[in-house]
């Protein structure tokens, strides 16, 4: 008989989201609506339900006293070692912050080539990426294959993956499509509207779209929209 899956709802102030661990979440949202905070509280939230996470961090903002944090160098001869110390935070549970701020672009690619692989060997945890473009800058012209490769399997690992952008117009309309929760904060670009606009007409009428997207232009700080794909209503 199969082992039962680990089943976890991840609870974020008034939002719920049913089986993280089975979920794709992309949060969207213009600068400073504030998606890299949602995503240290949802580490916070994950650390709770007592299942391992780990957050990859282009900006370097998302480091907190709170977690474990590695700072991955371009000295590409330390790499192994960030793997290592992943493996470690992860059978231990812990939320790790890994800030790969000090990358360039091709360095941060490399190194998503790397790590996405090494993580489908794990399981039941959440995966967490900020600013997705920046961790793989062939996002908006072209797919990831390793990122598109772990979207794609991390649920028969009981993985969930969040992702967040604030260009939601430069990221892939494939890896969008892949997100199965919108967690929607402020925006206010009509580029980037348009984008959301478009995912939501899978689920709603043009009415509710309109009205939805007004309510989200005048979003402060903190606040959150909810499209989730796998529930009516
Ligand atoms: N839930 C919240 N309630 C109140 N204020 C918040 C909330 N979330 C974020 N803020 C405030 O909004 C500001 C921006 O937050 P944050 O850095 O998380 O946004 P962001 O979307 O990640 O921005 P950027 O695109 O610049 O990375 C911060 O100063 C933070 O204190
Ligand atoms: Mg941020």
């Amino acid at each position: 008989m199969a082992p039962k899956r680990l089943k976890k709802n991840l609870k974020l102030g008034k939002v719920t989201v049913k089986d993280i661990t089975q979920r794709t979440v992309a949060i969207i949202g213009q600068k400073g609506s504030g998606k890299t905070t949602a995503m240290r509280m949802m580490l916070r939230e994950i650390d709770k339900l007592k299942i391992p996470s780990v957050m990859f961090d282009p900006t370097g903002a998302a480091v907190d006293a709170d977690f474990f944090n590695a700072r991955m160098s371009s000295d590409k001869e330390t790499w192994p070692i960030t793997l290592e110390v992943i493996d470690i935070a992860w059978n231990d549970r812990a939320p790790l912050v890994v800030d790969i701020s000090d990358l360039n672009r091709e360095d941060a690619s490399e190194f998503a080539a790397m790590v996405f692989p090494h993580l489908l060997k794990k399981q039941d945890g959440v995966v967490v990426v900020d600013e997705i473009p920046d961790l793989t800058p062939q996002f908006g012209k072209f797919k990831s294959e390793e990122l598109i490769r772990f979207n794609r399997k991390c649920r028969n690992r009981n993985i969930g993956f969040v992702f967040g952008t604030q260009r939601p117009a430069s990221v892939s309309k494939d890896v969008l499509a892949l997100a199965d929760v919108l967690l929607i904060m402020r925006l206010a670009w009509p580029g980037d509207m348009e984008a959301v606009e478009k995912i939501l007409k899978r689920k709603y009428g043009r009415e509710e779209i309109d009205s939805t997207m007004q309510q989200i232009s005048h979003f402060g700080a903190g606040e959150v929209y909810v499209v989730d794909f796998r529930t009516q209503g």
